[in-house]
C-alpha cells in the first residue's frame, strides 16, 4: 500500500505545517498587528507566480485572527468566483452577519447593511484573492470608505501590478510583498512534510521526492505542480501494485500530465494567439514573422505583459547579442 491519506493531496486540504514561509507570514501578521490594537494598519498586496503559497499563508493568518482578537474579524473572497461589486459585498455581509436578503438591494442599501454587520468589530481584514479578476475595482474603494470599522484589504495576485483608477489606487496604496517561486530544497521540504503524513513509510524515497521537486521547480517554483505529480505517481504505483513509487512512474506521469496554466483561459485575442504560438519555445524573430500584420512594438509589449504574468520566460540566446527565445512557464 502506498496512499495512507489521499485526501491530504486534495487541492482544498490545508496543511497544518507551512514550510519555508515564516518570514512572509511574519510580515503579514506584522502588518495586521496595529489593527489588533485598534490602530491604523497598511493594506497589503501580495504577488507572485502560481503555486507558491500565497493563498495558503493568508488563509492561515486569517484562521488565527479570531484567536488574536474578538474585535477583529477576517473575510476571504475569491474574486474569480465573486467577480462583481455586489457579489463581493454580499459575500462579506453573509460571512460576517447572518443576512440573506429576500430581494436585490440598491448600492446604498448594501453599504448600509455592511456597515451594520461590521459595527460590532473595530477592524476587519478582507482578503481579495485574485484581486485583478474583479470586474469593478470600485469595490476596493467602497470597502476603504467604511468609517466606523477599520478595513484592511489584502489583495493577492499573480501579477505584480494591475490597472486601477488613480482614486482607488490612492485609497488602497498597499504595501507590497513578493512571494518568489520556491527553491528545489524548499519544495523538497514541502513534499517530505506532506508525504510523511499522506503516504506509508517506505513507499517513497529521496529520489522520488527530488524528481517531483525538480519538476515543480522547473514550473516556476510551483509547489502545487510538485504535489500533484507526487500524488498522481502514488496513485499510479498503487494501481500497478508496486510496493513503492519508482522513478519510472514519476517520469511517465510527468510526460502524461499536461501542465495547464489556469491563467491561459483568461487571455484573449492576439495575446492568446501569441501565447499559444510560443509552444515549447520561439525566438522573437519567429514570433514577429508569424504575426506580420502586427508591429514589433505591439508584440514586444505583449511579450512583456506575458512575462509580468509569469506565463513566459525570456532566455537570452548565446552569442546572438540582444536576441531572445521565449518559452512558456508551465
Ligand atoms: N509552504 C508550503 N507548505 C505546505 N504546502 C504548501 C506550501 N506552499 C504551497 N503549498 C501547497 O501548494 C498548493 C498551492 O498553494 P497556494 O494555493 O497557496 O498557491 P498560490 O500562490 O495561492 O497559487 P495561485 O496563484 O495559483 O493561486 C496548495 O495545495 C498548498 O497547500
Ligand atoms: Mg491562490
Amino acid at each position: 500500500m502506498i496512499l495512507k491519506n489521499p485526501n491530504m493531496f486534495e487541492e482544498d486540504y490545508v496543511p497544518d505545517t507551512i514550510t519555508g514561509r515564516t518570514k512572509e507570514i511574519q510580515e503579514i501578521v506584522g502588518t495586521i498587528q496595529p489593527l489588533l490594537e485598534k490602530m491604523k494598519s497598511d493594506n497589503l498586496f501580495i504577488y507572485g507566480p502560481t503555486g507558491v503559497g500565497k493563498t495558503l499563508c493568508v488563509t492561515h493568518v486569517l484562521k488565527n485572527l479570531s484567536e488574536m482578537s474578538s474585535k477583529v474579524t477576517g473575510v476571504y473572497i475569491n474574486c474569480w468566483v465573486q467577480r462583481t461589486r455586489p457579489a463581493v459585498l454580499y459575500e462579506i455581509i453573509k460571512s460576517v452577519g447572518d443576512f440573506s436578503p429576500r430581494r436585490g438591494l440598491s448600492g446604498d442599501e448594501i453599504m448600509e447593511e455592511l456597515n451594520k454587520c461590521l459595527s460590532s468589530y473595530w477592524g476587519v481584514v478582507v482578503v481579495l484573492d485574485e484581486i485583478d479578476k474583479t470586474k469593478d475595482k470600485e469595490v476596493i474603494y467602497d470597502l476603504l470608505r467604511i468609517i466606523k470599522t477599520r478595513v484592511i484589504i489584502i489583495g493577492l495576485s499573480n501579477l505584480n501590478s494591475f490597472e486601477m483608477d488613480q482614486r482607488i489606487l490612492s485609497a488602497y496604496s498597499p504595501r507590497k510583498i513578493e512571494f518568489r517561486g520556491y527553491s528545489v530544497d524548499e519544495i523538497k521540504g514541502i513534499l517530505n512534510e506532506r508525504a510523511k503524513k499522506a503516504l506509508y513509510p517506505g513507499s517513497y524515497d529521496d529520489d522520488v521526492i527530488g524528481l517531483c521537486a525538480a519538476i515543480g521547480y522547473n514550473s516556476g517554483g510551483d509547489a502545487r505542480v510538485a504535489l500533484k505529480i507526487l500524488f498522481s505517481s502514488a496513485k499510479e504505483a498503487q494501481l500497478k501494485n508496486l510496493n513503492k513509487i519508482d522513478i519510472a512512474t514519476v517520469q511517465k506521469i510527468k510526460e502524461k500530465t499536461i501542465l495547464i496554466r489556469r491563467d491561459s483561459d483568461d487571455l484573449e485575442g492576439l495575446e492568446k494567439n501569441i501565447y499559444d504560438f510560443i509552444g515549447i519555445g520561439k525566438t522573437s524573430k519567429e514570433i514577429e514573422n508569424q504575426f506580420p500584420q502586427v508591429t514589433g512594438r505591439t508584440i514586444r509589449n505583449i511579450l512583456k505583459k506575458l512575462g509580468e504574468k509569469n506565463m513566459i520566460k525570456k532566455i537570452r540566446l548565446e552569442g546572438k547579442g540582444n536576441r531572445f527565445r521565449y518559452v512558456k512557464v508551465v
